[in-house]
């Protein structure tokens, strides 16, 4: 599939999260249209049925289309790992979701072919990146983290307490060696912001592989030419990625919360009423 020049990429998330997906995109193709849909007013998606987020997912799916979205970016893990098909079989125009490139990434990365996965409960649960890991001929082992989404709302990236809740649940997981794993993938929106918290307690040999920074590869790989040729003709000025934010509560609370989560100030908010 080729793509205008000027490409309109949505990027859907059941909250603020997704905008760790959107940084690192916005790191690799500054020179596009961005379309960001948070779904703020019924997050959590991570404790919720397959069948509701599919529902949720696809209706904002296309509302991002109507907005001029012509290709599509699940940002959100457990969006991707409970209702990718839906998704995919609700739109015409190209989805890339988060858990292929980050199953990828993780077996590039692992010598071993083990790899723990931590997600939401409901990413856990679908087995989705163990089933991606399994395709590549790499064994996973998979643990829900549900207290890590809300201590990073909270902004406690660096705090004692997010420190022992992440202890917790990893010593689970790494502390039985038994399968020599090498690798640690981050599957959800929020756990890129404690990748250094998460760096002091994993073991030193276990690399932490981003699944919002190898699904931005992915994006940046399907848009390349038109990024290149853009950034070429703009020559020394700075790019400006065009920003624009949809959330479906408030969008007050979105600018402040989503700073954080974007590194960038989020600015062109709209609120949107999506009916059930
Ligand atoms: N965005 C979700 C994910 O990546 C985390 C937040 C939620 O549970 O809605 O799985």
């Amino acid at each position: 599939m080729s793509y205008p020049k000027k490409t309109t990429i949505g990027l859907f998330d059941s909250g603020v999260g997704g905008l760790t997906v959107l940084r690192a995109l916005i790191d690799r193709i500054p020179d596009v249209n961005y379309l960001y849909f948070g779904d703020t007013a019924r997050l959590p998606y991570g404790s919720k049925s397959a069948e509701t987020v599919a529902h949720y997912a696809v209706g904002a799916i296309r509302y991002l289309e109507e907005q001029g979205a012509d290709l599509l970016v699940i940002a959100c893990n457990t969006a991707t790992a409970l209702a990718f098909k839906e998704i995919e079989a609700a739109t015409k125009f190209q989805v890339i979701g988060v858990v292929e490139p980050g199953a990828q990434a993780a077996t590039a990365a692992s010598t071993t072919r083990n790899v723990v996965v931590i997600g939401t409960e409901a990413t856990v649960g679908s087995h989705a990146y163990r089933v991606a890991l399994e395709t590549r001929g790499v064994s996973a082992r998979e643990k829900a983290c549900p207290l890590l989404v809300p201590l990073v709302e909270e902004g406690w990236v660096d705090h004692p307490v997010t420190e022992q809740v992440a202890q917790i649940y990893l010593s689970d997981v790494f502390g039985d060696q038994s399968d020599n794993a090498d690798v640690l993938l981050l599957g959800c929106t929020h756990y890129p912001l404690l990748r250094p918290l998460l760096r002091r307690i994993v073991p030193e040999h276990i690399e932490i592989v981003d699944s919002a920074e190898s699904t931005a590869e992915t994006v940046a790989a399907v848009v390349g030419k038109a990024g290149t040729r853009l950034s070429q003709e703009v020559g020394a000025r700075p790019l400006e990625p065009h920003l624009k934010f949809f959330a479906t509560d408030s969008a007050e609370k979105f600018i402040r919360m989503g700073s954080r989560f974007l590194g960038l100030p989020v600015k062109d908010v709209t609120h949107v009423g999506l009916k059930e």
